[in-house]
């Protein structure tokens, strides 16, 4: 079991950068703490420079270029409000409690780290609000970090994923909350108006918040959290995938490999990416790493068992059927290189 309890995107972006492969995440001198403060308050500063140079003249806007991109390769994603999304349960035990405190534990904790600044990885009245069309695929998380009272409409970070089936063009926006303020969930613009690039983050910003080396094997992601409001999520584990980019952002940067190997009881229902999904996300959906704020129930067999989803099996079943094929898995994430891993880009279109 490793002891690694964060992930880490930036340094696994950046260690993607010359191979597309990801040696380099397990080094810990590369750990960057992700999300926190600092993160926001650059995005901030990202923002608010992007509006000034806008303002002053013919520069140009990266938030109003990458916007115009997401609109021509996925279309418009409309402005939405928080509140037509269903609520994501906190329970402990199996039964939400009367109060929340900050750090506590429970059943089946967030797994994106909420940072050091947050009221810890079980905090209630994160909402998901499914968005998507006839034509695009569009998942929108509005995040709680901090407890609120119970229907609070405030929210800490509003993460939106628009999604171009028939191309696999893909494009991310975040807005982040400055510490200890607040985003009103009831009135989120939409991320491809021109005009919205004074409410969500820079799109540097965003790159450097490393979405796609998480979301590295398809836009959507499961974990237990997320789980329990499964069908508001959009699911397109083999399809076409490609991060939309224009000039100078790096969105292409994102890791875009994934590793196929043989007989792997693992690769039937989706990919398995080289960056978080191989590691971390792996680890914790089958118990070899302990879920950070996982109560005594979230940490025993069957919920230390997330994958396949719902799989209803015994644990000497679950041992039988997929020791083997996380083995696998494990072994390629240190070095997808090995014959074995069959490691290929995932199929991007265009
Ligand atoms: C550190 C890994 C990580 C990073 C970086 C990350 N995510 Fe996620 N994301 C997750 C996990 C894990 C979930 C599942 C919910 C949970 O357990 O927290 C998730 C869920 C989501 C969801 C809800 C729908 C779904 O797929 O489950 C959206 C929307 C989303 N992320 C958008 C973003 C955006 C936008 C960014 C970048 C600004 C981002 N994410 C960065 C790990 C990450
Ligand atoms: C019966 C189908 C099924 C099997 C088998 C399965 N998974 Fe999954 N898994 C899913 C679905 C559905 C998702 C969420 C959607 C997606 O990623 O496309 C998911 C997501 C994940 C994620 C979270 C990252 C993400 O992209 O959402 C990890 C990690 C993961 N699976 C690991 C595994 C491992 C390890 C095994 C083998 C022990 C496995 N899965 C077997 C259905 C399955």
């Amino acid at each position: 079991m490793r002891t690694e309890t964060e992930i880490h995107p930036q340094a696994s972006a950046k260690a993607g950068l010359g191979t597309g492969l990801a040696p380099a995440r397990r080094d810990p001198s590369t750990l960057i703490r992700r999300r926190g403060l600092a993160s926001a308050a650059i995005a901030r500063c990202l923002g608010l420079l992007a509006l000034f140079v806008s303002s002053t003249g013919a520069e140009a806007n990266p938030y109003q270029d990458y916007a115009a991109a997401c609109r021509a390769q996925i279309g418009e994603i409309p402005a939405f409000s928080c509140a037509d999304g269903v609520t994501i349960p906190v329970t402990i035990n199996g039964v939400e409690p009367a109060g929340y405190t900050p750090g506590m534990t429970c059943d089946r904790p967030s797994l994106l780290p909420n940072g050091p600044e947050s009221d810890g990885q079980c905090v209630p009245g994160s909402r998901i609000l499914d968005l998507s069309t006839e034509d695009k695929q569009i998942s929108v998380m509005c995040r709680q970090k901090h407890i609120r009272p119970a229907d609070s409409l405030y929210f800490d970070e509003i993460d939106i994923i628009a999604h171009n089936p028939a191309s696999g063009a893909t494009c991310w926006f975040q807005a982040s909350a400055v510490s200890a303020s607040h985003i009103d969930g009831t009135t989120i613009p939409s991320p491809t108006d021109p005009a919205s690039s004074t409410f969500f983050n820079a799109p540097q910003a965003v790159v450097h918040d490393g979405c796609g080396t998480c979301h590295d094997n398809d836009p959507f992601m499961y974990s237990p959290f997320v789980g329990q409001v499964w069908d508001h999520v959009p699911v397109n584990p083999f399809g076409l995938y490609f991060h939309v980019d224009t000039p100078g952002l790096g969105f292409d940067t994102w890791p875009t490999t994934h590793i196929a190997p043989r007989d792997s009881t693992c690769t039937g229902c989706h990919r398995i990416g080289v960056h978080e999904t191989c590691g971390q996300l792996t680890d914790w959906a089958t118990a070899r790493a302990l879920i950070p704020g996982a109560d005594p129930r979230g940490a025993s067999y069957p919920l230390s068992h997330s994958m396949p989803p719902f799989h209803g099996l015994t644990e000497r079943a679950w041992d039988t059927i997929n020791t083997a094929a996380v083995d696998d898995i494990a072994a390629c994430c240190l070095d997808p290189t090995q014959t074995f891993c069959n490691a290929k880009p995932i199929p991007r279109g265009e």
